[in-house]
Formats: structure tokens, C-alpha cells, sequence
């Protein structure tokens, strides 16, 4: 046991990558998160794990060590086997005292499917109420993170909150950066609620950056590349596996996740690979735009998409991806960072889709920082201006939700919506940011409830659901309807009575070891779907 009375455990606990017999929990031991981390020239540590089926760890299934890597900044990336699919376990990690405790489930096959998507999280323009109506949401199996997790933007005042850490531009400066952001409760609170799997978008390292190629400061780049990517893993509870093929210069992010015959997320890595962008990355069309050598995905990746799509994938296939997909003429021109930047890529995905009659694709993407609802168009003679086509067929949906806090300026906003008549393709724009995307899953429907938070600059601040679409399950692509519009309370106004009580924190119990200290971080009432709950303390505001 430790003798040092701080508290290593400040950035929580985390599960992620479900498998139906396995999954990874993270932690990462600093008891000095915002500078270095102050495990000092510490080696390797092994600290206890406890692995157990009830709330209350009465009937613990392993125990175990886990191993605080000190190259990657004391951070755990454990990976429980032997479990059993479509199950509960709590874990907690011990050092001194006790971390928080987490709750994972593992994957298996199933009837229903039912997870949160989310993107987006400036830190500087808001706080997290979205984290904390996921975390109390007990029937989510799984949270999807599409990106820019972190900004690596300065510190900047006028925000509801500021960076306490400089702006990052390499290892150490990233590891800080992260422990920022981690520091959050609720968004520790969602962590331990729930398994994530999670992508990323630019943020993460540099605003557009494309491969090896930054925009800003190529002499500086691949030191700030690395030193993100690292920063990243040791954040994430991300599978060992990341690390191939080249720590951290080659790192592998997509991946799959499947729940049986329901459901596969294949999670996309839509920066690493790409081209950079063409037409000098501006809002426009020009000639290069049209070249086949523009590629987001790189062709190992693109064949693994491929190799995974097929008329046998499960009956729905979740394509997890940062940044928008669809065609939108933006009246005129092109957002040429994101799909519309790459459309050769876009067209030879469709027209795997088609011709292999894969069932069900959605695609689920961020980046934009507003809610879409949007009809994938493809035409197999005209396969790069399908979406202007009456003709065409609707090869797959586009859900983009809405960032958690990062605003979108009102020059995007005139500028959508000015060209939405263009694009007949899109069924819903939204143009709120703070909020997220709840999904239902079953056989034959996917259901996606866009929600709002009334004010981001308000950590207790409710969340809602504004608008709720449908998608039938339909195998045959010639036939497939899109979404449809279940309900909509975009008139209505967010504002509504306080209610009397909410949450206002997470209570620090006592543990035990290390005298007073402890770190658990106890849930009240979070009802769980076998009835039973996760406590957590309910305080009354003022
Ligand atoms: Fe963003």
C-alpha cells in the first residue's frame, strides 16, 4: 500500500470495447493531474481490481492486478476475460484507497440495442449536463464518442468555463490537456456508468489536420501528432491493440464492436489516413475535388470496412465516423473536409453497399455541432451527384447529432441554412448546439431521440428530447423510406419549471487504507434495468 495521502484516482474510471466475453477498464493513478501527473520516477505499478456482479462487490468473480504502465503515464488498459455476454459487472481499482466504482456490460446477441452518440466537448464553452443525463440513463448499453474530445485550443475568458492547461503541443502538454478535461465530474460520472468505444476527429491533435500534414506548423508536426495520439491512449479505455502497428506513429483506432445478429459498429478513423484536403481545404468546388487520388480512409482500412459489409452483417450496421458524410451543396460549393472532400471514397463505400445488398447501414457522424437527419443518396450511373437525382436510391441514413457544448458560429448557421433547399436529402437541421443522440435498437427499428440541454452554461441545467425519427429495418436497398419524423418539439421552448430537486454533485465517500481518504464516486439512484440501483447523493439546490 501506498503511504502518499493524495488521491491517485482524480481522473476516474472507464470500460470500453464490449466483447460478449471481455472488456477493457481503465484508470490512470495521478494524484497530480494538471502538471505531469506526480507519479514522479515511480515504475510500473500493479494495483488490485476487483471485479464483482452486484453494486455492493458481495459476489466479487475476479480478483485480480492490474498493471499502471509508467511509459504511458500510469495509466491501466486491463482487459477482463472470461466473462459472460449481456452482463453487469461492477469493477473498482485499489491504490491506497478505492477508485470510483465503474459498471460495464458486456456484448452479446440480443433483442434491442441501446447506446448514446456524442461529439464535440469545448470545455471552454460550457459545462456537461449531457454527461449527466447519460450517466443516469441506466438502460444505455454503450456510449459512442465521435470526436474532438479534448480542443487544443488556449485557455480564452469569456466562456461559461476556462483551459487550466496551456495549449498542447506535445506529449507532456496533451497528457495535461486530457487530465483537463478528465477532471470533469459528469463526464467521469458517464465513464463509469456505461462502456464507451469512441473515434476521433481533429481536435484531438490540430484543427483539419490530414495524415502526417498540418495546416499550421509543419516543421512542429509530427512530435505534436505523436505526443496526441500517446496523450490519447493514455485516456481512453481503448484496447491494447491500439497500439499496433507503430506506437505512436502508426496506431490502429478502427475497429468493430458487435452485439450477435442485431448490430455491428464499425468504428471509423477518418484522419489518419486521408489525403489532405483538397481545393486549399476552403468552402468551394474546383477541379481537384474531383480527383480519384483523394482518400479518407486509406486502402487497408477501406478494405476492412469493406471486408465487414456484406449481405450476411447483421441486420443493422452502425457506421461510426467524425465527420458528415453527405453531399451538401453549400450554394455554392463544398465542405471539402469532410466527405464532400473525398468522393471517390464516399462512391466506391455506396457502391459496396448496393452491390453486396448490405443490410441496413447508418451512419452516425459529429463535427458540425448541430442535429441532421439525412437520406445517403446513390445512383449507380450517377454515382457523384446522386443526391440531385430524383431517381436515386436512399442507400443508408445519416444520423449527425448535435456537439455536447461547442457553439456553431452563425455565419455556418445562415450559410445552411440558406442552401437547405438544394438538398432535398436532408429531412432535419437543427441548428442547437449542447446535447446528444440517444438510439433504440431493435429488429425491425431504429429509433434516434435528438436531445437537447437548456443552457450549457448551466451544469444542473435539464435535458430533453426535441425531436424523435424512425428508421424501418428494410434489406432491400431500392426500397429502403430513410427516416421519418416520430415527433418534433423544435418550436417548443426548453425553458421549463424547476423541478424540486436535482442533482447537484457526486459525493466522495469514505473508503478505506489510507486513513479518511477514499474515492469512490457513488452514484444515488441510477435505476438499473434489472431493478436494482447505483446510489449517489441528491442534493437540493441553494
Ligand atoms: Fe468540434
Amino acid at each position: 500500500m501506498r503511504t502518499s495521502a493524495s488521491n491517485p484516482f482524480t481522473l476516474g474510471v472507464a470500460s470500453g470495447y464490449p466483447k460478449d466475453d471481455s472488456v477493457v477498464l481503465w484508470t490512470r493513478l495521478a494524484p497530480v493531474p494538471l502538471s505531469g501527473g506526480g507519479m514522479g520516477t515511480a515504475g510500473d505499478v500493479e494495483i488490485p481490481l476487483e471485479i464483482a456482479t452486484d453494486s455492493s462487490f458481495t459476489n466479487v468473480v475476479q480478483s485480480t492486478r492490474a498493471v499502471a504502465e509508467a511509459r504511458y503515464a500510469h495509466s491501466v488498459h486491463h482487459v477482463v476475460t472470461g466473462l459472460r455476454p449481456n452482463t453487469h459487472y461492477w469493477y473498482r481499482f485499489s491504490y491506497g484507497g478505492y477508485s470510483a466504482m465503474g459498471r460495464a456490460l458486456t456484448a452479446g446477441n440480443r433483442d434491442d440495442v441501446r447506446f448514446a452518440f456524442v461529439n464535440c466537448q469545448n470545455l471552454q464553452e460550457g459545462f456537461y449536463p449531457v454527461y449527466r443525463d447519460i450517466a443516469e440513463d441506466g438502460s444505455l448499453d454503450l456510449v459512442v464518442h465521435l470526436g474532438d474530445y479534448i480542443y487544443d485550443s488556449a485557455p480564452a475568458p469569456g466562456g461559461p468555463r476556462q483551459h487550466r492547461t496551456k495549449a498542447p503541443v506535445d506529449l507532456a502538454s496533451f497528457r495535461n490537456r486530457h487530465a483537463d478535461y478528465k477532471m470533469d465530474r459528469d463526464l467521469q460520472a458517464a465513464h463509469a456508468a456505461h462502456p464507451w468505444i469512441v473515434s476521433w476527429d481533429d481536435h484531438e491533435v490540430e484543427n483539419d489536420y490530414a495524415g502526417n500534414t498540418s495546416w499550421y506548423n509543419q516543421a512542429a508536426f509530427a512530435r505534436r501528432r505523436a505526443g496526441s495520439y500517446q496523450a490519447y491512449y493514455e485516456h481512453m479505455p481503448l484496447p491494447p491493440d491500439f497500439l499496433q502497428p507503430r506506437p505512436f506513429d502508426g496506431v490502429t483506432l478502427f475497429g468493430k464492436v458487435s452485439y450477435g445478429d442485431l448490430l455491428q459498429f464499425l468504428i471509423l478513423d477518418v484522419r489518419q489516413y486521408r489525403t489532405l484536403q483538397p481545393c486549399g481545404d476552403r468552402l468551394t468546388d474546383c477541379p481537384e475535388r474531383y480527383d480519384t487520388k483523394n482518400d479518407i480512409l486509406g486502402p487497408e482500412q477501406e478494405e476492412w470496412l469493406k471486408s465487414n459489409l456484406s449481405a450476411e452483417s447483421p441486420r443493422w450496421n452502425v457506421i461510426a465516423n467524425s465527420i458528415f458524410m453527405l453531399e451538401y451543396d453549400h450554394n455554392p460549393g463544398y465542405y471539402v473536409d469532410g466527405w464532400d472532400g473525398y468522393i471517390h471514397s464516399r462512391k466506391r463505400l455506396f457502391e459496396h453497399l448496393y452491390n453486396n445488398r448490405v443490410p441496413n447501414p447508418v451512419v452516425i457522424s459529429g463535427d458540425i455541432h448541430a442535429g441532421w437527419v439525412v437520406d445517403l443518396k446513390y445512383h449507380p450511373d450517377f454515382p457523384l451527384e446522386a443526391f440531385k437525382r430524383n431517381d436515386a436510391v436512399t442507400i443508408a441514413t445519416e444520423l449527425i447529432g448535435t456537439s455536447v457544448t461547442s457553439t456553431l458560429s452563425s455565419g455556418w448557421v445562415s450559410t445552411y441554412r440558406r442552401a437547405l433547399p438544394k438538398n432535398s436529402h436532408v429531412k432535419y437541421f437543427d441548428e442547437r448546439s449542447g446535447g446528444y443522440t440517444r438510439c433504440i435498437v431493435t429488429p425491425d427499428n431504429f429509433r434516434a431521440e435528438y436531445k437537447l440541454a437548456q443552457n450549457v452554461a448551466d451544469r444542473l441545467s435539464p435535458v430533453k428530447t426535441v425531436a424523435t425519427f424512425d428508421v424501418a429495418a428494410e434489406g432491400n436497398p431500392d426500397l429502403r423510406k430513410g427516416a421519418t419524423m416520430i415527433e418534433t418539439l423544435t418550436d417548443v421552448k426548453l425553458v421549463e419549471p424547476e423541478p424540486d430537486y436535482r442533482v447537484v454533485g457526486w459525493r466522495w465517500a469514505e473508503g478505506y487504507g489510507a486513513g479518511k481518504e477514499g474515492y469512490w464516486l457513488l452514484p444515488r439512484q441510477l435505476k438499473l434495468s434489472d431493478g436494482s440501483y447505483i446510489e449517489f447523493e441528491q442534493l437540493k439546490r441553494g
